[in-house]
């Protein structure tokens, strides 16, 4: 039987796997994935917002949130495999799968792997590549700070590169809360998740095989994974659609979710005609 509601724990891969799951039984399942280094809880104005017509779940990424990390090394083919064992766990054969950024990466994986279990892929702020030998540098090199200075001056320079200027200036509840996010991240999944980062394969040579409805998101002043990146995925994957999100950086969720959920009920609307 189904258990509804927030912060609900179930056992994948061996670890205990935190989630939020709401809205109707039998409505047609939207699964959020978040990005690196956030949690469940960032997608909690989307789970508001399209609870009542789909059922909603967000989780937490092993080691992320309040999810157990495990002591194998992290990499975005494990979070994939986790992925899967979640919706095995839940038993839902289909979602409409929606990651942002480092979510985006697990989607893009998991998709290859298993075509048949997605109805629609919605790739927010995210991108196909795998880092560049300067990016990777750049992960270790933030691995070692990490382990020099800790937490607390990574997760303030973290917050000028997420956030539009707009938003830095004008939302500073928001930039507060992701901010408490990041810091509440042990030590060992920032730098495990950095490695994964650094390490995850390049998708973009898959994207034209995507048989699904896409929807490809952006917010405008996305400086991490940029429009141009969107752009060039939107190119890539037959019949995608691609929105971009003004008055939003990185977090386009976050930043703007009055236009990033109007695209999504949109495409919603298109894949399933009757919500229900
Ligand atoms: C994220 O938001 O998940 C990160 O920006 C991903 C990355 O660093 O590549």
């Amino acid at each position: 039987m189904r258990i509804e509601g927030k912060n609900l724990q179930i056992e994948v891969n061996g670890l205990v796997v935190n989630y939020t799951d709401l809205g109707p039984d039998n409505a047609h399942v939207l699964l959020f994935v978040h990005g690196f280094p956030f949690s469940a809880s960032m997608w909690q104005g989307q789970l508001d917002a399209f609870q009542e017509e789909y059922r909603v779940i967000a989780y937490d990424v092993r080691g992320h949130g309040q999810s157990e990390a495990g002591k194998e090394p992290f990499s975005i083919q494990l979070f994939a495999s986790d992925l899967l064992g979640f919706m095995d766990a839940l038993k839902i054969d289909n979602v409409a799968l929606c990651g942002l950024s480092m979510g985006g990466y697990i989607a893009l994986n998991t998709i290859n792997v298993v075509p048949n279990r997605f109805d629609a892929l919605v790739l927010c702020d995210t991108a196909c590549s795998a880092d560049s030998p300067e990016g990777r540098e750049k992960r270790m090199k933030t691995v070692e700070d990490l382990g020099k200075n800790g937490i607390e001056p990574y997760a303030e320079a973290s917050l000028a590169k997420l956030f539009a200027p707009d938003s830095l200036k004008n939302k500073a509840a928001l930039v507060a809360n992701i901010k408490k996010t990041i810091l509440a991240t042990p030590l060992k999944t920032l730098t495990k998740t950095l490695h994964a980062l650094a390490d995850r394969r390049d998708t973009c040579d898959t994207l034209f095989s995507i048989k699904v409805p896409v929807l490809i998101l952006v917010g405008k002043e996305d400086g991490i994974t940029p429009p141009e990146v969107a752009d060039k995925m939107r190119d890539s994957i037959p019949g995608s659609e691609l929105q971009v999100i003004p008055q939003a950086g990185h977090l386009s969720n976050l930043e703007n979710p009055e236009v990033f959920d109007a695209h999504l009920r949109s495409f919603l609307m298109g894949v399933y005609p009757r919500s229900i």
